[in-house]
């Protein structure tokens, strides 16, 4: 699965992972982590132990779910992943998880490529239903999720807990099977 974005910076590819990119996937999680911790549920001190087995596992693609990447001047500069359910009566369903655009890459409208690339998966395999979580203050994101169809249905009161802060989770879907 391959798209493109055009922006002033040039074209970024969009683009499914490749066990090729378990270093730069690596990177790019790890720098997520750090340089927006309150948007990721995971932790950037536990992950950054991780052997590569645990990077190579999460990059192999499978009819569970697979992860997606925006490449800009041969650098991955944007990532995100998709994830089904794994049981007869969940599998109908997946949650998109890890959006990150690089800083100096933001505002372009890329992180909606990747969105895009998620629900093209999605139909692929005949998921109908898309949700993802994302922290109540994180006005861009919620911005970007809408635009790209997702609306609100729920909250999940202190879902995150960071220096010494509780923040909730807006619950947003989308649903495929009209579309
Ligand atoms: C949220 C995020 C994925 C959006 O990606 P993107 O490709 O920049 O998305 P867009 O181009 O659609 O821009 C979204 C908003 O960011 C704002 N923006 C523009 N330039 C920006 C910049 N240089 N830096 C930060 N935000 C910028 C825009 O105002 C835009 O708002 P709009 O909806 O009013 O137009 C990205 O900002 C990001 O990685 N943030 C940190 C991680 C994160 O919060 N992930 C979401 C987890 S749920």
């Amino acid at each position: 699965m391959i798209d493109s974005v055009h922006t002033p910076k040039g074209t970024v590819i969009i683009r499914e992972a490749s066990l090729a990119d378990v270093n730069q996937f690596r990177d790019l999680r790890l720098f997520a982590l750090k340089d927006s911790p309150t948007s990721f549920s995971a932790d950037y001190r536990t992950i950054f132990d991780l052997p590569t087995s645990y990077w190579e596992d999460r990059l192999k693609p499978t009819v569970l779910g697979t992860t997606f990447f925006a490449e800009g001047n041969s650098k991955l500069v944007g990532m995100t992943g998709i994830r089904r359910g794994d049981s007869p009566k969940t599998k109908h369903g997946a949650g998109i998880w890890g959006v990150f655009i690089r800083p100096e890459w933001r505002g372009l409208r890329i992180a909606q490529g990747l969105i895009n690339m998620c629900c093209e998966w999605a139909k692929l395999h005949e998921v109908q239903i898309l949700k993802l979580a994302v922290v109540s203050t994180n006005e861009s994101a919620i911005r970007l999720y809408e635009r790209s169809g997702f609306i609100i249905y729920g909250t999940e009161p202190r879902a995150l807990y960071y220096d010494n802060q509780y923040f909730d989770e807006l619950w947003m879907s989308r649903s495929l099977f009209d579309s």
